[in-house]
Protein backbone atom coordinates (compact mmCIF):
# COMPACT_ATOMS: atom_id res chain seq x y z
CA UNK A 1 0.00 0.00 0.00
CA UNK A 2 1.01 3.73 -0.72
CA UNK A 3 0.09 6.97 0.45
CA UNK A 4 -1.62 8.83 -1.66
CA UNK A 5 -3.22 12.42 -1.22
CA UNK A 6 -6.56 12.99 -2.19
CA UNK A 7 -7.67 16.22 -3.86
CA UNK A 8 -10.44 17.60 -5.63
CA UNK A 9 -9.18 18.15 -9.63
CA UNK A 10 -9.37 21.65 -9.02
CA UNK A 11 -6.64 22.07 -6.35
CA UNK A 12 -4.44 19.08 -7.93
CA UNK A 13 -1.87 21.49 -10.21
CA UNK A 14 -1.44 23.74 -7.57
CA UNK A 15 -0.76 20.57 -4.91
CA UNK A 16 1.24 19.20 -7.90
CA UNK A 17 3.70 22.29 -7.49
CA UNK A 18 4.05 22.18 -3.84
CA UNK A 19 4.66 18.29 -3.70
CA UNK A 20 7.36 18.69 -6.58
CA UNK A 21 9.07 21.82 -4.93
CA UNK A 22 9.45 19.55 -1.43
CA UNK A 23 10.14 16.93 -3.67
CA UNK A 24 7.13 14.59 -2.13
CA UNK A 25 5.55 13.50 -5.17
CA UNK A 26 6.31 9.97 -5.96
CA UNK A 27 7.36 9.92 -9.72
CA UNK A 28 6.92 6.54 -10.20
CA UNK A 29 3.46 5.94 -9.49
CA UNK A 30 0.23 7.37 -11.35
CA UNK A 31 -2.02 10.00 -10.41
CA UNK A 32 -5.05 8.01 -10.62
CA UNK A 33 -8.78 8.90 -10.05
CA UNK A 34 -10.28 8.78 -6.60
CA UNK A 35 -13.94 6.51 -5.54
CA UNK A 36 -14.42 9.86 -4.40
CA UNK A 37 -16.34 11.98 -6.92
CA UNK A 38 -14.08 15.16 -8.86
CA UNK A 39 -11.06 14.11 -6.80
CA UNK A 40 -7.89 12.54 -7.86
CA UNK A 41 -5.27 10.60 -5.19
CA UNK A 42 -1.85 11.50 -6.05
CA UNK A 43 1.31 9.62 -5.00
CA UNK A 44 3.65 10.62 -2.44
CA UNK A 45 6.81 9.91 -1.94
CA UNK A 46 7.73 7.28 0.80
CA UNK A 47 10.23 10.18 2.08
CA UNK A 48 7.18 12.76 2.45
CA UNK A 49 6.67 13.47 6.04
CA UNK A 50 3.49 11.96 7.94
CA UNK A 51 2.49 15.35 8.72
CA UNK A 52 2.41 17.51 5.88
CA UNK A 53 2.65 21.53 5.90
CA UNK A 54 -0.38 23.86 6.55
CA UNK A 55 -0.99 24.52 2.57
CA UNK A 56 -1.58 20.62 2.33
CA UNK A 57 -2.55 19.24 5.82
CA UNK A 58 -6.28 20.09 4.96
CA UNK A 59 -6.21 17.10 2.36
CA UNK A 60 -7.15 13.76 3.53
CA UNK A 61 -4.60 10.84 3.06
CA UNK A 62 -5.62 7.25 1.52
CA UNK A 63 -3.71 4.51 1.26
CA UNK A 64 -3.87 2.49 -2.26
CA UNK A 65 -2.05 -0.12 -4.02
CA UNK A 66 -1.91 3.02 -6.79
CA UNK A 67 -1.00 2.07 -10.38
CA UNK A 68 3.11 2.34 -11.33
CA UNK A 69 3.71 5.10 -13.72
CA UNK A 70 4.69 3.00 -17.13
CA UNK A 71 5.13 6.21 -19.38
CA UNK A 72 8.92 6.43 -17.05
CA UNK A 73 10.80 4.65 -19.10
CA UNK A 74 10.63 7.25 -21.83
CA UNK A 75 9.85 10.41 -19.43
CA UNK A 76 14.32 10.69 -19.38
CA UNK A 77 13.86 14.13 -17.52
CA UNK A 78 12.63 12.06 -14.01
CA UNK A 79 15.56 10.46 -14.58
CA UNK A 80 17.52 13.92 -14.98
CA UNK A 81 15.87 14.89 -12.04
CA UNK A 82 17.42 12.56 -9.74
CA UNK A 83 21.01 13.30 -10.64
CA UNK A 84 20.44 17.51 -10.89
CA UNK A 85 18.79 19.97 -7.82
CA UNK A 86 15.70 20.62 -8.35
CA UNK A 87 16.89 24.26 -8.98
CA UNK A 88 19.34 23.49 -11.62
CA UNK A 89 16.05 21.45 -13.23
CA UNK A 90 13.79 24.48 -13.14
CA UNK A 91 16.86 26.82 -14.31
CA UNK A 92 17.16 25.54 -17.34
CA UNK A 93 13.42 23.98 -18.26
CA UNK A 94 13.68 25.80 -21.48
CA UNK A 95 16.77 24.15 -22.61
CA UNK A 96 16.67 20.28 -21.78
CA UNK A 97 17.31 18.80 -24.90
CA UNK A 98 13.55 17.31 -25.35
CA UNK A 99 14.45 16.12 -29.34
CA UNK A 100 16.75 13.32 -30.40
CA UNK A 101 17.24 11.33 -33.42
CA UNK A 102 17.56 7.74 -33.65
CA UNK A 103 20.08 6.42 -35.98
CA UNK A 104 20.24 2.41 -35.13
CA UNK A 105 20.84 1.93 -31.70
CA UNK A 106 22.59 5.56 -31.39
CA UNK A 107 20.91 8.16 -30.10
CA UNK A 108 21.87 12.06 -31.33
CA UNK A 109 21.42 15.05 -29.17
CA UNK A 110 21.84 18.73 -29.07
CA UNK A 111 23.16 20.16 -26.02
CA UNK A 112 23.14 23.84 -26.10
CA UNK A 113 26.64 25.38 -24.39
CA UNK A 114 24.46 26.89 -21.58
CA UNK A 115 23.77 23.34 -20.15
CA UNK A 116 26.90 21.80 -20.94
CA UNK A 117 27.70 21.19 -17.77
CA UNK A 118 25.01 18.47 -17.01
CA UNK A 119 26.00 16.56 -20.65
CA UNK A 120 27.45 13.52 -18.45
CA UNK A 121 23.78 13.58 -16.44
CA UNK A 122 21.97 14.12 -19.56
CA UNK A 123 23.59 11.32 -20.78
CA UNK A 124 22.75 8.87 -18.12
CA UNK A 125 19.20 10.23 -18.04
CA UNK A 126 18.42 9.16 -21.69
CA UNK A 127 20.13 5.68 -21.93
CA UNK A 128 18.53 4.91 -18.63
CA UNK A 129 15.14 6.16 -20.62
CA UNK A 130 16.00 4.57 -23.91
CA UNK A 131 16.91 1.17 -22.84
CA UNK A 132 17.68 0.18 -26.71
CA UNK A 133 20.23 2.48 -26.92
CA UNK A 134 24.11 1.68 -26.36
CA UNK A 135 25.50 5.00 -27.27
CA UNK A 136 24.61 8.65 -27.06
CA UNK A 137 26.30 11.61 -29.24
CA UNK A 138 26.68 15.54 -28.53
CA UNK A 139 25.95 17.19 -31.87
CA UNK A 140 28.14 20.19 -32.32
CA UNK A 141 26.53 20.51 -36.28
CA UNK A 142 27.18 19.91 -39.63
CA UNK A 143 30.95 20.60 -40.71
CA UNK A 144 32.94 21.14 -44.45
CA UNK A 145 32.25 20.10 -47.79
CA UNK A 146 31.12 16.60 -46.47
CA UNK A 147 28.74 17.82 -44.74
CA UNK A 148 29.35 15.36 -41.66
CA UNK A 149 28.21 15.78 -37.94
CA UNK A 150 30.42 16.44 -35.66
CA UNK A 151 29.25 13.99 -33.21
CA UNK A 152 30.99 13.35 -29.52
CA UNK A 153 29.87 10.26 -27.69
CA UNK A 154 29.13 11.37 -24.39
CA UNK A 155 27.39 8.22 -22.96
CA UNK A 156 27.85 4.49 -23.99
CA UNK A 157 25.98 1.59 -22.22
CA UNK A 158 27.93 -1.52 -21.59
CA UNK A 159 25.56 -4.30 -19.83
CA UNK A 160 24.40 -2.99 -17.26
CA UNK A 161 26.63 -0.55 -16.35
CA UNK A 162 26.34 3.63 -18.14
CA UNK A 163 29.93 4.79 -18.81
CA UNK A 164 30.38 8.85 -19.45
CA UNK A 165 34.15 9.14 -18.69
CA UNK A 166 37.10 7.95 -20.90
CA UNK A 167 34.91 7.07 -23.95
CA UNK A 168 37.53 5.37 -26.28
CA UNK A 169 37.53 7.17 -29.89
CA UNK A 170 37.13 3.30 -31.28
CA UNK A 171 33.48 3.21 -30.14
CA UNK A 172 31.53 1.92 -32.77
CA UNK A 173 29.21 4.42 -34.85
CA UNK A 174 28.95 2.56 -38.27
CA UNK A 175 24.99 0.91 -38.07
CA UNK A 176 22.21 -0.33 -40.31
CA UNK A 177 19.05 1.55 -40.02
CA UNK A 178 16.01 0.29 -41.43
CA UNK A 179 13.59 2.23 -43.82
CA UNK A 180 11.20 1.38 -46.45
CA UNK A 181 12.02 -2.25 -46.00
CA UNK A 182 15.34 -1.97 -46.52
CA UNK A 183 18.75 -1.97 -44.59
CA UNK A 184 21.27 0.91 -44.69
CA UNK A 185 24.39 1.17 -43.40
CA UNK A 186 25.60 4.62 -42.43
CA UNK A 187 28.16 6.12 -39.93
CA UNK A 188 27.15 9.40 -39.19
CA UNK A 189 30.54 10.16 -38.30
CA UNK A 190 32.42 9.57 -41.33
CA UNK A 191 29.06 10.20 -43.74
CA UNK A 192 26.41 12.40 -44.41
CA UNK A 193 23.55 10.82 -43.08
CA UNK A 194 19.77 11.65 -41.81
CA UNK A 195 17.30 10.11 -40.29
CA UNK A 196 14.66 13.12 -41.11
CA UNK A 197 14.90 13.15 -44.78
CA UNK A 198 12.70 9.57 -44.99
CA UNK A 199 10.11 11.77 -46.01
CA UNK A 200 11.48 13.55 -48.73
CA UNK A 201 12.59 9.67 -50.24
CA UNK A 202 9.31 8.66 -49.90
CA UNK A 203 8.48 11.45 -51.65
CA UNK A 204 11.42 10.87 -54.88
CA UNK A 205 10.31 7.48 -54.83
CA UNK A 206 6.33 7.70 -55.67
CA UNK A 207 7.79 10.45 -58.13
CA UNK A 208 10.27 8.28 -59.47
CA UNK A 209 7.20 5.58 -60.28
CA UNK A 210 5.38 8.35 -61.61
CA UNK A 211 7.54 9.14 -64.05
CA UNK A 212 7.96 5.33 -64.85
CA UNK A 213 4.39 5.25 -65.38
CA UNK A 214 4.92 8.31 -68.13
CA UNK A 215 7.80 6.63 -69.69
CA UNK A 216 6.16 2.98 -69.53
CA UNK A 217 9.61 1.69 -69.11
CA UNK A 218 12.18 1.40 -66.37
CA UNK A 219 14.03 4.73 -65.58
CA UNK A 220 17.50 6.12 -65.20
CA UNK A 221 18.47 7.74 -62.37
CA UNK A 222 21.21 9.94 -61.32
CA UNK A 223 22.46 11.07 -57.61
CA UNK A 224 25.41 12.80 -58.03
CA UNK A 225 25.42 13.83 -54.28
CA UNK A 226 24.91 10.35 -52.99
CA UNK A 227 26.11 9.90 -49.50
CA UNK A 228 25.72 6.26 -48.95
CA UNK A 229 23.00 6.04 -50.69
CA UNK A 230 19.71 6.69 -48.99
CA UNK A 231 17.62 8.14 -51.82
CA UNK A 232 18.41 4.83 -53.79
CA UNK A 233 17.29 2.47 -51.20
CA UNK A 234 13.39 2.48 -52.10
CA UNK A 235 14.22 3.01 -55.79
CA UNK A 236 16.19 0.02 -55.94
CA UNK A 237 13.81 -2.50 -53.83
CA UNK A 238 11.19 -1.91 -56.43
CA UNK A 239 11.03 -4.40 -59.31
CA UNK A 240 11.30 -2.77 -62.91
CA UNK A 241 11.71 0.83 -61.07
CA UNK A 242 15.37 1.40 -61.89
CA UNK A 243 17.16 0.00 -64.54
CA UNK A 244 20.27 2.46 -64.91
CA UNK A 245 21.71 4.01 -61.56
CA UNK A 246 25.10 6.96 -61.65
CA UNK A 247 25.80 7.55 -58.29
CA UNK A 248 28.46 9.54 -56.84
CA UNK A 249 29.89 11.65 -54.22
CA UNK A 250 32.95 13.16 -53.55
CA UNK A 251 33.53 11.92 -49.64
CA UNK A 252 35.30 8.76 -50.36
CA UNK A 253 33.95 7.18 -46.91
CA UNK A 254 30.55 7.85 -48.07
CA UNK A 255 31.47 5.50 -51.32
CA UNK A 256 32.89 2.58 -49.36
CA UNK A 257 29.83 2.88 -47.18
CA UNK A 258 27.39 3.04 -50.52
CA UNK A 259 29.21 -0.08 -52.11
CA UNK A 260 28.70 -1.94 -49.14
CA UNK A 261 24.75 -1.02 -49.33
CA UNK A 262 24.90 -2.28 -53.32
CA UNK A 263 26.19 -5.19 -52.63
CA UNK A 264 23.21 -5.92 -50.65
CA UNK A 265 20.68 -3.94 -52.49
CA UNK A 266 21.44 -5.46 -55.91
CA UNK A 267 22.81 -8.74 -54.88
CA UNK A 268 26.49 -8.47 -56.41
CA UNK A 269 29.71 -7.59 -55.36
CA UNK A 270 31.46 -4.15 -55.56
CA UNK A 271 34.68 -3.17 -54.13
CA UNK A 272 35.42 -2.68 -50.57
CA UNK A 273 37.16 0.58 -50.90
CA UNK A 274 36.41 4.19 -52.20
CA UNK A 275 36.93 3.16 -55.91
CA UNK A 276 36.93 6.51 -58.79
CA UNK A 277 34.05 6.39 -60.55
CA UNK A 278 33.40 3.81 -63.49
CA UNK A 279 31.12 1.59 -64.70
CA UNK A 280 31.35 -1.64 -62.32
CA UNK A 281 28.28 -3.07 -64.00
CA UNK A 282 26.53 -2.23 -67.63
CA UNK A 283 23.89 -0.51 -65.59
CA UNK A 284 25.60 1.02 -62.51
CA UNK A 285 28.27 4.36 -63.49
CA UNK A 286 29.51 4.05 -59.86
CA UNK A 287 32.35 5.71 -56.87
CA UNK A 288 34.03 8.87 -55.89
CA UNK A 289 33.74 11.64 -57.81
CA UNK A 290 33.89 15.31 -57.68
CA UNK A 291 29.81 15.86 -59.55
CA UNK A 292 31.18 19.03 -61.01
CA UNK A 293 33.02 16.68 -63.72
CA UNK A 294 30.46 15.11 -64.23
CA UNK A 295 29.50 17.05 -67.72
CA UNK A 296 33.05 16.21 -69.07
CA UNK A 297 32.53 13.24 -69.74
CA UNK A 298 30.59 12.23 -72.88
CA UNK A 299 28.98 8.69 -71.77
CA UNK A 300 27.32 10.27 -69.28
CA UNK A 301 25.60 13.01 -71.00
CA UNK A 302 21.72 12.89 -71.76
CA UNK A 303 21.43 9.40 -70.33
CA UNK A 304 19.26 10.11 -67.16
CA UNK A 305 15.73 10.15 -66.62
CA UNK A 306 15.93 11.54 -62.88
CA UNK A 307 17.91 13.84 -61.28
CA UNK A 308 18.26 13.72 -57.48
CA UNK A 309 19.88 16.88 -56.31
CA UNK A 310 20.70 16.98 -52.88
CA UNK A 311 22.90 19.82 -52.31
CA UNK A 312 21.12 22.36 -50.33
CA UNK A 313 23.35 24.97 -50.00
CA UNK A 314 24.73 24.86 -53.49
CA UNK A 315 21.90 23.75 -55.80
CA UNK A 316 21.81 26.91 -58.26
CA UNK A 317 25.37 26.60 -58.26
CA UNK A 318 25.51 23.33 -59.50
CA UNK A 319 22.05 22.80 -61.59
CA UNK A 320 23.16 24.21 -65.02
CA UNK A 321 26.30 21.91 -64.67
CA UNK A 322 24.38 19.07 -64.16
CA UNK A 323 21.29 19.85 -66.35
CA UNK A 324 23.74 18.60 -69.73
CA UNK A 325 23.36 15.25 -67.93
CA UNK A 326 19.53 14.79 -68.67
CA UNK A 327 17.98 12.70 -71.00
CA UNK A 328 16.34 15.12 -74.21
CA UNK A 329 13.12 15.40 -76.11
CA UNK A 330 11.91 12.90 -73.10
CA UNK A 331 9.97 13.29 -70.13
CA UNK A 332 12.85 14.04 -67.19
CA UNK A 333 12.44 15.07 -63.47
CA UNK A 334 15.10 17.21 -61.24
CA UNK A 335 14.34 16.60 -57.44
CA UNK A 336 16.49 18.96 -55.46
CA UNK A 337 16.69 20.82 -52.41
CA UNK A 338 17.43 24.23 -51.92
CA UNK A 339 18.44 26.49 -48.86
CA UNK A 340 17.36 30.30 -49.24
CA UNK A 341 16.40 33.21 -47.17
CA UNK A 342 12.88 33.17 -47.09
CA UNK A 343 12.78 36.43 -48.94
CA UNK A 344 14.30 35.04 -51.68
CA UNK A 345 11.80 32.05 -52.84
CA UNK A 346 10.13 34.49 -55.42
CA UNK A 347 13.69 35.74 -56.81
CA UNK A 348 14.97 32.20 -56.78
CA UNK A 349 11.68 30.41 -58.60
CA UNK A 350 12.59 33.00 -61.25
CA UNK A 351 15.63 31.76 -61.22
CA UNK A 352 14.79 28.34 -61.90
CA UNK A 353 12.22 29.12 -64.52
CA UNK A 354 15.47 30.80 -66.53
CA UNK A 355 17.97 28.13 -65.61
CA UNK A 356 14.79 25.18 -66.05
CA UNK A 357 12.84 26.43 -69.56
CA UNK A 358 11.70 23.51 -70.96
CA UNK A 359 8.72 22.86 -68.67
CA UNK A 360 6.92 19.15 -69.47
CA UNK A 361 3.68 20.14 -71.02
CA UNK A 362 0.82 19.38 -68.51
CA UNK A 363 3.16 19.95 -65.15
CA UNK A 364 3.30 23.18 -63.17
CA UNK A 365 6.88 25.63 -63.20
CA UNK A 366 9.00 24.29 -60.79
CA UNK A 367 8.30 26.27 -57.17
CA UNK A 368 10.20 26.13 -54.28
CA UNK A 369 8.52 24.76 -51.21
CA UNK A 370 9.62 25.48 -47.78
CA UNK A 371 9.72 22.18 -46.08
CA UNK A 372 11.17 23.64 -42.45
CA UNK A 373 13.44 26.30 -41.12
CA UNK A 374 16.67 25.94 -41.64
CA UNK A 375 17.71 28.89 -39.59
CA UNK A 376 15.74 31.75 -38.03
CA UNK A 377 16.50 33.27 -41.40
CA UNK A 378 16.75 30.41 -43.87
CA UNK A 379 14.67 28.22 -45.04
CA UNK A 380 14.93 24.66 -46.33
CA UNK A 381 13.11 24.13 -49.43
CA UNK A 382 12.13 21.76 -52.00
CA UNK A 383 11.39 21.20 -55.87
CA UNK A 384 10.55 19.79 -58.51
CA UNK A 385 10.86 20.47 -62.14
CA UNK A 386 9.79 18.20 -64.23
CA UNK A 387 11.00 18.78 -67.94
CA UNK A 388 11.46 18.24 -71.81
CA UNK A 389 14.26 19.14 -72.61
CA UNK A 390 14.78 20.02 -76.72
C1 LIG B 1 23.31 16.86 -48.00
S1 LIG B 1 24.40 15.51 -48.27
C2 LIG B 1 23.28 14.37 -49.06
C3 LIG B 1 23.78 12.96 -49.03
C4 LIG B 1 22.75 11.93 -49.47
N1 LIG B 1 22.21 12.24 -50.76
C5 LIG B 1 21.66 11.76 -48.43
O1 LIG B 1 20.51 12.08 -48.71
O2 LIG B 1 21.95 11.28 -47.33
C6 LIG B 1 25.38 16.11 -49.60
C7 LIG B 1 26.44 15.15 -50.07
O3 LIG B 1 27.10 15.74 -51.19
C8 LIG B 1 28.47 15.46 -51.12
N2 LIG B 1 29.13 16.50 -51.94
C9 LIG B 1 29.29 17.81 -51.64
N3 LIG B 1 29.89 18.44 -52.68
C10 LIG B 1 30.08 17.51 -53.65
C11 LIG B 1 30.63 17.54 -54.94
N4 LIG B 1 31.13 18.68 -55.47
N5 LIG B 1 30.63 16.40 -55.66
C12 LIG B 1 30.15 15.25 -55.15
N6 LIG B 1 29.64 15.15 -53.92
C13 LIG B 1 29.60 16.27 -53.18
C14 LIG B 1 28.82 15.45 -49.64
O4 LIG B 1 29.96 14.65 -49.39
C15 LIG B 1 27.53 14.84 -49.05
O5 LIG B 1 27.63 13.45 -48.92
Amino acid sequence: MMRHISVPDKYVEGTLETLKKFGWLNRRMKIISSKKENYRLIPLDPDAPTKLPPELSNFEIIEDEGLLENRLNTDWLHYLLEQIKEVDFGKYTDHWPNSHEFIGDMMIVRIDDIISKFTEQIAIAKLKAHQHIRLILNDNGVKGDYRIRELIPIGYRMGDNIQTKKLKSTINTKVIVKESGQEIVCDPTKAYFSTKLQTERIETYILAKKLRKILNRPISVCDPFCGVGPALAPLLRKENLVKKVLACDFNPQAITLLFENLTKWDKRKYPNYAKNISKLYQDRIVGFEDAANLMHNQEYLGTWDLLILNIPHQSMEFLPKLIPLLRKNSPTLIRGRVIVPESEIQSTNIKLKEILPDKLEGHQEPALKIKRDYSSSLRLCSFNAWLEIN
